[in-house]
């Protein structure tokens, strides 16, 4: 009964100019083993969850690179989205399509660009949510102990009064300012949303008639009698209909049945060079280079990253960014790394 929902939607736009509209992140090799980030996290959920079993959500034009990249895949288990419209939208039609399959369905929604080093501990985790989620009508979350007032992400609080391994969720607020974020981490009972969540076909579908009534109601329209033949047009049709909302607004922060399993494996969701720059082994100035050879003098708190193999002389840079691509070369201090979302968006103009 298990299932995964696979979330490779995404433009990754401040990993610019490796990640772009046309290629973004979750395709490439960021780390620089040998495999791309959606390859590594396909195979770490097959470790669980049947291959065919794994349905990966992205947009109509990423459709010939996932074939390529996960050959495995059939494409009756890719779910392509004719319009950007975040989260929620995608995750109300998988599992509906989920529910036609097998209605006792449990699922995990994972993002298809993280990195999580310890595999083990992230199949023992999500083992443990999924016998949760089929006994009772709950949603879970991962919860990963946060290190700093990070605006970036959803947090969760959670009952400081429970001692069970998986914990009441007393609420999810998404994203909150500055501020707010920083009272949430002193106050010490508070996690970060990992952003994989897992739950029953069954409990996730009431939560959308709940809370997204409007959004179910497009989906249901019609949904009896689609079928795989005619999925592409119930899509097509219903899918520009749907408000453009994330599921942690849409259900997360309105949920009452909420829990939190606090996650035993490191996490880090690789959203900027600087996230990727901490997770890469650095040498003795703690330079993290990626394909690179290189010759530094005077160097130190680099990330230096080559398409290929290419020797890459500096003297005298400190804490940057050097991007090197065929066709364009990013030099950027890693102070201003959220900056370089605009760059990609502005060239384009
Ligand atoms: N299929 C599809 N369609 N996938 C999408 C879409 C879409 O329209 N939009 C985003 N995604 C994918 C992204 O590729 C990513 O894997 C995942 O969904 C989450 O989207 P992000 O845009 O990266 O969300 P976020 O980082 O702002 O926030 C979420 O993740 C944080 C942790 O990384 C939230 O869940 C936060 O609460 C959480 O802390
Ligand atoms: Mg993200």
């Amino acid at each position: 009964n298990y299932y995964a929902i696979l979330m490779a939607g995404g433009v990754g736009s401040r990993f610019w100019p490796v990640s772009t509209t046309e290629f973004p992140k979750q395709f490439h090799d960021m780390l620089g083993t040998g495999e791309t980030l959606i390859q590594k996290t396909f195979s770490r959920l097959s470790q669980l969850i049947p291959q065919e079993n794994i349905l990966i959500l992205t947009n109509e034009s990423y459709n010939a690179i996932i074939l390529e990249q996960l050959p495995m895949v059939k494409q009756e288990q890719i779910v392509l989205e004719p319009a950007m419209r975040n989260t929620a939208p995608c995750i109300l039609f998988s599992s509906l399509k989920i529910k036609k399959e097998n209605p006792d369905a449990v699922m995990v929604v994972a993002p298809s660009d993280h990195w999580i080093e310890d595999e083990l501990q992230f199949i023992a985790n999500l083992q443990r949510s999924f016998d949760l989620c089929e006994r009772e009508d709950t949603l879970m979350t991962l919860g990963i102990l946060p290190t700093f007032p990070n605006t970036g992400y959803g947090y969760i609080e959670f009952d400081k009064l429970d001692s069970r391994p998986i914990k009441k969720v007393v609420q999810f607020r998404e994203k909150p300012d500055y501020a707010t974020a920083r009272k949430f981490i002193q106050s010490r009972n508070y996690l970060w949303n990992a952003g994989i969540f897992i739950w029953s076909v069954r409990s996730i579908l009431k939560a959308f008639e709940e809370f997204q009534p409007e959004m179910f109601a497009h989906f249901m329209n019609g949904y009896a009698s689609y079928n795989s033949e005619s999925e592409k047009a119930f899509i097509q049709e219903n899918y520009p209909l749907a408000a453009n909302i994330s599921i942690d607004y849409a259900i997360m922060e309105k949920a009452k049945n909420t829990f939190v399993l606090p996650a035993t494996f490191d996490w880090n969701d690789l959203g900027t060079w600087g996230s990727l720059y901490d997770k890469l082994p650095k040498d003795s100035q703690d330079n993290a280079v990626v394909n690179a050879t290189v010759i530094l003098e005077n160097a130190s708190n680099n990330i230096i990253r080559t398409a290929g193999k290419k020797l890459v002389v500096i003297d005298g840079l400190n804490d940057f960014i050097v991007v090197d691509k065929e066709d364009v070369l990013l030099i950027y201090p890693k102070s201003k790394e959220q900056e370089i979302k605009g760059i990609a968006a502005k060239l384009k103009k």
